[in-house]
């Protein structure tokens, strides 16, 4: 069951050594945390990929998300609601609207409790094609806008389907396939909050008010110098996307005024391509340990202490921080740090033993070709960074209210029905594959019989780059990683080689180079009849280059 297939395994001394000296030479501070500011004064800019060098200039508040406007709350119930995908003046440059009682949104975060059945009207007011697919939800293939059905211009989509899904965070965004990239970068997604009585009581022990002290932080990458355009080039279709600037919730250089309590942050990595490896620290420098109270699909059962995580596009984690250690007219950041991105990998003369000597040969010419078009804008992932910084400006009044012990009860997980399916990530002919296959409307290359509960066995060739593995319709379990790469060692928690946030239900999973991931899936489900949905690498370049196969479940 262990066995790994040759070419998927590690060669973990090479690798580890050659990828430290990679980091060590491309970043001024090195890889090796805790990483220490010279002065507090000397406060990381933000998104500039060379932080400890330049002065602060933290100077626009961060856009936190109120009743109306962006990303405001706008309660979901059994009325139809009505959506419009628009396109705006200003950069981005797409959004999806709403008016609602009067008032308008844009991108907004629409607030669903679980159980309500929901009617949802998408007109596309756009000049191409568009769908909206709901990110993480237990849904039919009807409702799921995984783009085999879309909206033309000038045409409304409905939809109509319950909310089966536990509390947690999930998100919208276009699926139109082979335009998915550019649409949600140029803005058109926001945030799907579901809540249940477990939600409820958690805010409740916890004395946490979304708007004040729970706060989403969506964190995206643009261009700076033309925003809202959206032109890859061969380079980027291989690699993804990636922008010179940080965004948080739209929001340039941010800061935000806390007090000297607990917050809850609700983050979301909506980047195309971009990989956070995310932390804290405080004005001396040092590390600001936090709380993962949730995951993709909802909440912890218990709360696990933790000082950094990746969070890869599609990703979410429910964080509570506490300022209270920081002094009043102090501050905390909130950090990407470095990291390996292990990109380089593609260059190695490597072949893969299983490859055939076809499918897994490695195309030389178009991966120099693809380096040397680069955008001369983009900086380059596993670049340290800072993304917000976090003004202390008063006291707490009171002390923290305690943390419950436990967040939400254990949901007993099935064992799998048969053996372990392969899917191998690979890159061949110009191009990301799957068990070598492409996206096609017409194959279903995975078939999984009526009530099965499976395992999948997701293989990342060595040579490869991170892929961050999307599964439609289904929340599931990691069970085990192996043979990851070593610099990775420092973010394990368990013997079974899995990271903090392997912890709960996902529905996007990181999966490195070389990386061995082992999945549970329950796909057992309430809908009539076959459902067919989408596995597919959520670096939205790789998704709309057709790394994405077709699932049917029966
Ligand atoms: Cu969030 Cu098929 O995607
Ligand atoms: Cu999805
Ligand atoms: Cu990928």
């Amino acid at each position: 069951m262990r066995a790994t297939a040759p070419g998927y395994t590690h060669d973990r001394d090479r690798l580890a050594r050659r990828r430290l000296l990679q980091i060590l030479a491309a970043s001024a501070i090195g890889s090796a945390l805790p990483v220490r500011l010279a002065a507090a004064d000397r406060a990381p800019a933000p998104g500039t990929m060379d932080y400890c060098t330049t002065p602060p200039r933290f100077d626009q508040p961060l856009h936190v998300p109120g009743r109306g406007g962006l990303q405001g709350h706008l309660r979901a119930g059994s009325d139809v609601l009505a959506l419009e995908a628009v396109t705006r003046a200003s950069a981005p440059g797409l959004a999806v609207a709403a008016r609602v009682a009067g008032r308008e949104y844009i991108d907004p975060t629409l607030v669903v409790t679980r159980g309500t059945a929901l009617k949802i009207a998408l007109r596309n007011a756009l000049s191409e094609p568009t769908i909206l697919h709901w990110h993480g939800l237990t849904i039919d293939t009807a409702n799921d806008g995984n783009g085999e059905a879309l909206a033309s211009p000038g045409s409304t989509f409905d939809y109509a389907f319950t909310m089966r899904n536990r509390a947690g965070l999930y998100w919208y965004h276009p699926h139109p396939h082979g335009a998915t990239a550019g649409q949600a970068y140029r803005g058109l997604f926001g945030l799907l909050v579901v809540e249940d009585d477990e939600e409820l009581a958690l805010r409740k022990a916890l004395e946490i008010a979304p708007g004040e002290t729970e706060i989403p932080l969506v964190l995206h990458d643009r261009r700076s110098g033309a925003p809202d355009r959206y032109t890859p080039s061969p380079g980027d279709l291989m690699h993804g996307w990636y922008g010179d600037e940080s965004l948080v919730n739209f929001t340039a250089r941010p800061y935000l005024d806390v007090a000297q309590t607990r917050y809850r942050f609700r983050v979301l990595n909506a980047s195309n391509a971009r990989i956070y490896r995310l932390g804290l620290r405080n004005d001396r420098g040092d590390a600001l340990p936090f709380l993962l109270i949730g995951t993709d699909g909802g909440l912890l059962e218990a709360p696990r202490t933790a000082s950094e995580l990746f969070i890869s596009p599609a990703e979410r984690v429910d964080l509570l921080v506490d300022f209270s250690p920081i002094a009043v007219g102090g501050f905390a950041l909130l950090e990407s740090r470095a990291f390996d991105p292990m990109h380089g990998e593609l260059a190695s003369t490597t072949r893969d033993p299983e490859g055939a000597a076809t499918r897994h040969e490695h195309d030389h010419s178009n991966h120099g070709a693809a380096e040397g078009t680069s955008a001369p804008t983009s900086a380059s992932d596993g670049a340290p960074f800072a993304l917000l910084q976090f003004n202390v400006r008063k006291r707490g009044s009171t002390a923290l209210p305690p943390l419950p012990t436990r967040l939400s009860a254990p949901t007993p997980l099935a064992s799998s029905t048969g053996d372990a399916r392969p899917l191998r990530l690979g890159f061949a002919k110009g191009r990301w594959w799957i068990n070598d296959h492409v996206y096609d409307v017409q194959a279903t290359p995975i078939v999984v019989a009526k009530d099965a509960v499976e395992t999948w066995l997701i293989r990342n060739y060595h040579t490869s780059m991170p892929h961050a593995m999307h599964l439609h319709g289904f929340q599931f379990r990691v069970l085990e990683r192996e043979t990851s790469p070593d610099p990775l060692a420092p973010l394990v928690v368990d013997a079974r080689g899995r990271f903090v946030t392997d912890l709960g239900w996902k529905d996007t999973v990181l999966v490195w180079p070389g990386e061995s991931v082992r999945i549970l899936i329950d796909f057992r489900h309430p809908f009539a009849g076959e459902q067919v949905y989408l596995f597919h690498c959520h670096n939205l370049e790789h998704e709309d280059g057709g790394m994405m196969l077709r699932v049917k479940v029966g």
